[in-house]
């Protein structure tokens, strides 16, 4: 039997058999998910996915610490990894250091998942040397898309590449356990897999990374556009509207609640 995952067991699997991960928001999904994952992810992708926003940039440390506590409830072996939100780190490090501690003391998760920039490089060794592993986010960062125009892959230019390879590296070297690369071809994240220390788990970044990830209702089928780099393994959508279709109809029908689904109390 598998032992529970840590940050410190995840760091461990570097060029090892690839680090399997998800996203999870709630307790029931994380339950699903958790013999078959290495790391469940709490992401703000929850304010898009589960909220209906139509960005993370909205998505508040009160929303990660209810999603997070949840997936607590719901995972066991499974390390849970909770993203602080935006505006919730970016200011200082020392900002950053009590959104995580928040996040860490009111969850019980083993990490935090900090988009990082080169900006994020002091605050991510701050919290990892008071005791908060985390995870960096390079490559597309969401929370930056009204600066970077919206949910494209990233790399198009060396200057562009110049600029995440040398993200990548200061996450590293201030000592991120791991790190998510989203939106890369395979070459910049094949460099940046050979080039850092840490594993590097991918989202649209190619089979060169060390693990992957996929945000699950995506790959559960729960939308009708998926980005490129998704690939469905359900159709969760069909599955949820095949389900109501025939309720509304035995409801309709007056064949549901049938004599199985209905109490006959004994008086007494
Ligand atoms: O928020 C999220 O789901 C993420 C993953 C896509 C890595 O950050
Ligand atoms: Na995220």
């Amino acid at each position: 039997e598998r032992k529970a995952e840590t940050a410190a067991s995840i760091r461990l699997r570097k060029g090892g058999e690839p680090i399997v991960c998800l996203t999870a928001y709630d307790a029931p999904t994380a339950k699903a998910l958790d013999s078959h994952c290495d790391l469940l992810l709490v992401g703000d992708s929850l304010g898009m996915v589960v909220h209906g926003m139509d960005s993370t940039v909205g998505v508040t440390l009160e929303m990660m610490i209810l999603h997070g506590q949840a997936v607590m409830r719901g995972a066991d072996k499974a390390l849970v990894v909770v993203d602080l939100p935006f505006g919730s780190y970016e200011i200082s490090k020392e900002q950053a250091f009590d959104s995580a501690r928040r996040v860490v003391a009111e969850t019980g998760c083993g990490a935090v998942k900090v988009e990082s920039g080169i900006y994020a490089a002091d605050s991510i060794a701050f919290m990892a040397e008071r005791g908060i592993p985390v995870m960096a986010h390079v490559g597309l960062r969401p929370q930056a898309q009204l600066v970077t125009g919206g949910f494209k892959a990233k790399g198009k230019t060396d200057s562009e590449r110049d600029m995440i390879i040398a993200e990548a590296r200061a996450a590293d070297e201030a000592g991120a356990f791991a790190m998510v690369i989203e939106g890369t071809d395979e070459a910049l994240s094949a460099e940046i897999s050979k080039m850092v220390s840490c594993p590097t788990i991918g989202i649209g970044a190619s089979a060169s990374c060390d693990g992957q990830i996929l945000v699950t209702p995506d790959m559960m089928g729960m939308f009708a556009w998926t980005p490129k780099f998704v690939r469905r393994y359900a159709d969760m959508a069909g599955v949820i509207d095949e389900a109501a279709a025939a309720y509304a109809r035995d409801v309709r029908a007056r064949t549901f609640p049938g004599e199985k689904e209905t109490y006959r109390l004994k008086k007494s």
